[in-house]
């Protein structure tokens, strides 16, 4: 009888792929997966410890599952209860003794290892603790990524190039949590990147903490960088779309602009974090660029890409943040445009330096900036949105909509677009007329037609 496996997935894209990772592992061992946590006899948090919140989550369904866990037992079936991820890493002692009754906590460098820590909870009966930072890359104790686990969303698929952070800003946990800078080979990738095209892979988003400070050795023993990687990755037949994330700008070179002038598949749209738009509050977020930077390096892409479009991520109330450095912020967004973007409160996270700063802001003035910050970017999401009302555009069908015949794609920036189209158009890139816009997404049809009856089914779906 085959054992059912079920896997939640908090948090970032990097964890996504992981937990992917993780089911590949796991399918030789006789599981299959499970969407219900009810039935599985193994369940895996895979966590997130970026911000409270995030970590909070993370006890709370751990107690609901352990009551699924005691009705088995007393049904005489077991579950083993997993927690992976970053809180795994973070707080593991500690998590042995809040939730005692979880079975195996194992942090992010650990994943190739779990056939041997199943079996050494299922031999002691005991609760296993591994948040090692092996020497040895566990990417090259990790099976091929296989078509059976969700490593491929439709035709999108997540490729880890880097792992783990060097850069220490103040307010993060990140290089705690996955350690030091680590770049996969490029010939792992790229061989990992034609397995996901044979797999009927168009898309490949390439992932790192920290994904342009990529250096990996490539089969000539140079040392490329990500732009020379995503040169090669275009040079794959059958990638049809590129997209990277998450970078620093300090480490955006001049490799990298150039691929975003020459390889067609490189999609015009980059997340591109920058935190703050004060260079005093920069420079305390131990950030290694000052706003200024930005406004250039965004010229430079510009120039390079004239219809790029950014994302970005936000934290107001950083300690210290004044009402003009948050004006700085402000500032730098109007500036800018962003289509879309992450904004949050500061959160004081245990073990990074900001945390034990005695400028602490106020929850209330965090809300009351976050709440300005977050309008004026809804503002210009909605504006991007509806400028794209008439016009076509190339859309990769890769999800299934909530109405029978809807489905729903990515535009190249990454736009939610709900279309009704026949089933066999799964998979595919087609060029779709964009009909209308919402805050968070548009609607588009196969034709020019917009008194097609099916655009207000569309309209509404979103
Ligand atoms: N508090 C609030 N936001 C944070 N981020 C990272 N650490 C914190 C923190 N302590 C945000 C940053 C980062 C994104 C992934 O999460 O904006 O880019
Ligand atoms: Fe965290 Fe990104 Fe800064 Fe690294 S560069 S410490 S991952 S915010």
């Amino acid at each position: 009888m085959t054992k059912k496996l079920h896997i939640k997935t908090y948090g970032c894209q990097m964890n996504v792929y992981d937990s992917a990772r993780m089911t590949d592992v796991l399918l030789p061992l006789g599981y299959s997966v499970t969407d219900n946590p009810d039935d599985a006899d193994m369940v895996i948090l895979n966590t997130c410890h970026i911000r409270e919140k995030a970590a909070e989550k993370v006890y709370s369904e751990l107690g609901r599952l352990n009551r699924i866990k005691a009705r088995r037992n007393e049904q005489g079936s077991d579950m083993i209860l997993a927690v992976a991820g970053c809180v795994a890493q973070a707080e593991g002692e500690e998590m042995m003794r809040r939730a005692p009754f979880v079975d195996l906590v194992f942090g992010p460098q650990t994943y190739h290892a779990l056939p041997e820590m199943i079996a050494r909870v299922s031999r002691a009966g005991g609760a296993v603790l591994n948040t090692d930072f092996p020497d040895e890359a566990k990417f090259d104790h990790l099976p091929e990524v296989s078509g059976d686990s969700d490593t491929i969303d439709g035709a999108s698929a997540f490729l880890t190039v880097q792992e783990g952070c060097d850069k220490f800003c103040a307010f993060c946990v990140v290089p705690y949590t996955r350690g030091s800078e680590y770049s996969r080979p490029a010939a792992d990738i790229l061989n990992e990147a034609r397995r996901l095209v044979d797999l009927g892979v168009k898309e490949l988003t390439l992932l790192g903490q920290n994904v342009n400070s990529y250096h990996g050795i490539a089969a000539d023993d140079e040392e490329w960088g990500l732009g020379r990687l995503i040169q090669a990755t275009g040079e794959i037949a059958g990638i049809e779309r590129i997209r990277y994330t998450t970078s620093y700008p300090a480490d955006v070179d001049a490799d990298l602009i150039a691929a975003h002038r020459d390889v067609k598949q490189l999609m015009p749209f980059l997340h591109l974090p920058v935190q703050s738009g004060s260079d005093r509050i920069l420079k305390a977020m131990n950030r290694r660029h000052g706003a200024d930077d930005y406004r250039q390096l965004v010229q430079r892409l510009r120039t390079a890409r004239p219809d790029i479009a950014l994302s970005s991520d936000f934290i107001v109330g950083f300690p210290g943040e004044s009402d003009a450095d948050f004006e700085g912020t402000m500032t730098l967004v109007r500036e800018i445009g962003f289509i879309q973007a992450y904004s949050f409160k500061y959160s004081p996270r245990p073990g990074t330096p900001a945390a034990s700063l005695d400028n602490q802001i106020d929850e209330q003035l965090k809300s009351q900036r976050l709440k300005i910050l977050q309008d004026e970017l809804n503002s210009q999401q909605r504006a991007f949105n509806e400028s794209c009302v008439g016009r076509t555009m190339p859309v990769l069908l890769d999800r299934s909509g909530r109405h029978s015949g809807q489905m729903v794609g990515r535009s190249p920036y990454m736009q939610p677009v709900h279309v009704t189209a026949p089933e066999e158009l799964f998979g595919s890139i087609v060029d779709l007329h964009i009909d209308a816009a919402q805050a968070n997404s548009l609607a588009g049809s196969l034709n020019n037609s917009t008194s097609n009856p099916t655009n207000k089914e569309n309209e509404n779906a979103a």
